[in-house]
Order: structure tokens, then C-alpha cells, then sequence
């Protein structure tokens, strides 16, 4: 038997795990949405507690909504190893829930071989990493790590208008309580698989990456302010047409982004008001997500939104106001973690690399408080948060290979 055809018949079941996760979210697009606080993403993290309670750990939805997962062995804190379940809306099948569904296949390989921890092995899924229902990103990880969560959080609306306070009432939660989903002092380190989502693993012929560092993240909401009036009365010259104002800010920031060698930028979603075919509209709002690897990229970006906004509403005739909806910095993760990820996939015979992440990850909020690491796998096509997102079994299989050298080094 080949090296590749003992880690694929080990991967068997957690391949019928991912398979049956298919079942939680599936929309007609191919796609998964299980967003924030949803009845889909309830279910897919009542059937995972399920399946770790099967492997014999003891289970618990804590205060912000994570799933914990613990294997009480030995002294101390934590190898805690996690990601997340829910997606954006169509998002893909592996984003996130690769990470949570491997940790779990870890554990099981792990007592399988009847190996006694030197410490806890904890595996969770984390509440709202995507953060899109509510504009809320990483939420489980921040209360997780003991971050107060700014209590207008409660009263953000989803598109059909339910508070998140709401929201988190259909599962039995309450914001008031949630500072006490921290756990951070229990942690000894943290660590998380997840796919790539970028073309870099597969365009190099490569198996594993290892994560040196994951990008930081500037998220906004801009209102532009005109002036509503009749589509067919109104002379060209002289409307104050907000949406005019955005398609003119998008591209702006689009072509900035593309002179710069330090930022990204993405405009994701955008309304009209009042949004009839034959009015002018007098109100425009949309998103903005930027990301740097560094400081003073984010700061440049930022302020590049300053100017591009001032320049269109002066030409225009409008007025803007921009409210910061997320702030993740840029972090590096732990060299050491790093160095154990890369051996873990040398014993395996596989080739890896040292990368950034472009992607914001439950990471980054663990990562300032105890040592951290990621590995990736490769993403076909390098697509991320679409349904055509995809994994190979057998990269899923090299996955679940070096994260179990990796849990085994750090937890014995
Ligand atoms: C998280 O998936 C992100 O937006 O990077
Ligand atoms: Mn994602
Ligand atoms: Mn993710």
C-alpha cells in the first residue's frame, strides 16, 4: 500500500462527514448558506456535537455560540484546534468547515492509536467567522479570546430586518451574556487547517501551505446622499444621483487598488434608494473591504477611501458618511508552530510552502494571545466563496495527515 492509498483510506470517514454536512444550508445555486444565528447553521452544529460526542468528546455551545468540543486528557490548557460552519451566502463546501470536520478526524485518529495527551484537545467551530449576516466578523472568536463585543452589535439588522440580539434569542442566547464565552486563559495554543482559497498551492504543484501570516482587514459601510427626483423631468445635467456616485467610487477604488502593490479592494454589496426604475436615486449604500499585510498598507488604503470619496461627492453634488463595520489587524503567526506544520508534512512526503493568507481567519483573533498556526490545502482553481469552491480528496487526505503529526507534536 502506498503512502497515498493508506492516508485515503484514513480519510474515509471524514470524507462522509463532509458529505454529510452537505445536507445543512444547500441552496439552489449548489451552494451552502448557513448564516449567523440561522436554523441551518443550528442544525449543522447540533449534528457536529453529535458526531464529537461519537468520538467521545464532551460538548458544549457556549455563550457566543461556539461549539466545543473537549477531550479532557491530561494537565494544563489546551491544544485547541478550530474553525468555523457557517458560510456566506452560496459560499463553498470546504471553507471552514474542513477545518472543524478535520479536527474532529484528528481526535479520532488520535484515540485510535490510543495515544494519552499530555494536555486537552479541544476542537470548535466558532460563531460567525464570515460575519455578512450582521456585519459581525470572527464574533466567536472575539468573545472566545475575551474581546468586549461593542454592544450596537446586538442591535444590527439582517436583510429582513432581525436584530442579531434576536437572532441569537432563537438559539437560547443572550447578548448581555456574552463576554462569558471567554476562554482564552484555558488555551495553550491554537491551531487551523483550512483551503486556500487562492490559485498559489495548486498553481505551484504544492500540498501544504504553511501560513507565515494572514492579511488585515478594513471593513465599511458608505451612505452617498443626493437628491430623488423623476427620471423622465429631471434634465441630465445637474441630478445629484447617488448611485452614479458609487459606480464612479467603485471603480476608483478598483483602479487604485490595482496601481497599488500594498492593498486590495472590494465592494461586495450595494442598494438604491428609493430603487424604483424611474427614479433618481437620492440614497446609495455599500460595502467596503480592504486588506494589507501591513499597518501602514491599511492606513494607505484607508485613506485612499478619504479621497476618493471626497473627489466624487465634490464633482457630484453629493454628501457621504462611512461607518467602520470591521477592524482586523494584520498578525504574524508563530514561527514555531510553523516550523512543527512543516516537518508534520516532510514525514508525510509531501511538499509545502511558507505563504500569507489573503483570507481573514478564526486565526487571527487566537494569534495575539497564544501561539498559533495554519496550514492550508490546495483550492481548484483557487476559488473561494462561490459554490464551485473545491478540494480534492486526496489534498483533504494530505490535510488530515500533517494535521495529525502536528496535534500529536504539540499535545504529547
Ligand atoms: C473570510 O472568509 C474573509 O472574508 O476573508
Ligand atoms: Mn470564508
Ligand atoms: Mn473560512
Amino acid at each position: 500500500m502506498t503512502d497515498a492509498d493508506r492516508r485515503r483510506s484514513d480519510t474515509r470517514e471524514l470524507l462522509e462527514d463532509l458529505a454529510t454536512l452537505d445536507w445543512f444550508g444547500r441552496d439552489a445555486s449548489g451552494g451552502f448558506t448557513r448564516l449567523a444565528w440561522s436554523k441551518e447553521l443550528l442544525d449543522s452544529v447540533q449534528w457536529a456535537a453529535g458526531r464529537m460526542r461519537d468520538a467521545g468528546l464532551s460538548t458544549e455551545i457556549d455563550a457566543a455560540g461556539n461549539l466545543i468540543g473537549r477531550w479532557e486528557e491530561g494537565e494544563g490548557q489546551a491544544v485547541v484546534i478550530g474553525s468555523h460552519l457557517d458560510t456566506v451566502t452560496s459560499g463553498g463546501r470546504f471553507d471552514g468547515a474542513l477545518g472543524v470536520l478535520t479536527g474532529l478526524e484528528v481526535v479520532r485518529r488520535l484515540r485510535a492509536e490510543g495515544l494519552r495527551p499530555c494536555r486537552p484537545i479541544w476542537v470548535v467551530a466558532f460563531m460567525d467567522e464570515e460575519g455578512e449576516r450582521f456585519n459581525s466578523v470572527m464574533l466567536g472568536s472575539r468573545a472566545f479570546v475575551g474581546e468586549a463585543v461593542p454592544a450596537d452589535e446586538a442591535d444590527r439588522t439582517d436583510a429582513q430586518q432581525v436584530s442579531m440580539g434576536d437572532a441569537m434569542r432563537t438559539w437560547g442566547r443572550e447578548f448581555s451574556q456574552i463576554s462569558a464565552a471567554k476562554r482564552i486563559d484555558e488555551v495553550h495554543c491554537y491551531v487551523e487547517l483550512h483551503v486556500e482559497l487562492g490559485p498559489v498551492l495548486e498553481a505551484d504543484g504544492l500540498d501544504i501551505g504553511v501560513v507565515s501570516d494572514i492579511v488585515g482587514l478594513i471593513g465599511l459601510s458608505v451612505t452617498l446622499r443626493g437628491v430623488t427626483n423623476h427620471a423622465g423631468t429631471s434634465p441630465m445635467a445637474g441630478r445629484r444621483d447617488a448611485l452614479v456616485g458609487a459606480a464612479r467610487a467603485i471603480t476608483a477604488l478598483r483602479d487604485n487598488a490595482l496601481a497599488s502593490t500594498t492593498h486590495m479592494a472590494t465592494v461586495g454589496s450595494i442598494s438604491a434608494a428609493p430603487g424604483g426604475a424611474n427614479a433618481i436615486p437620492g440614497a446609495c449604500t455599500f460595502s467596503i473591504d480592504l486588506r494589507a499585510t501591513n499597518d501602514s498598507g491599511l492606513q494607505t488604503a484607508r485613506s485612499s477611501v478619504n479621497a476618493i470619496l471626497a473627489e466624487v461627492c465634490e464633482s457630484e453634488g453629493l454628501t457621504s458618511t462611512v461607518t467602520e463595520t470591521y477592524f482586523l489587524n494584520p498578525v504574524p503567526l508563530d514561527s514555531q508552530i510553523a516550523d512543527i506544520i512543516s516537518r508534520a508534512a516532510e514525514q508525510e512526503g509531501l511538499t509545502h510552502k511558507s505563504m500569507p493568507s489573503g483570507a481573514g481567519h478564526d486565526a487571527m483573533l487566537l494569534a495575539p494571545h497564544v501561539s498559533t498556526g495554519m496550514l492550508f490545502v490546495p483550492s481548484v482553481a483557487g476559488v473561494g466563496h462561490a459554490p464551485e469552491e473545491f478540494t480534492a480528496d486526496d489534498d483533504v487526505a494530505r490535510g488530515a495527515a500533517t494535521l495529525t503529526s502536528t496535534i500529536r507534536a504539540l499535545a504529547t
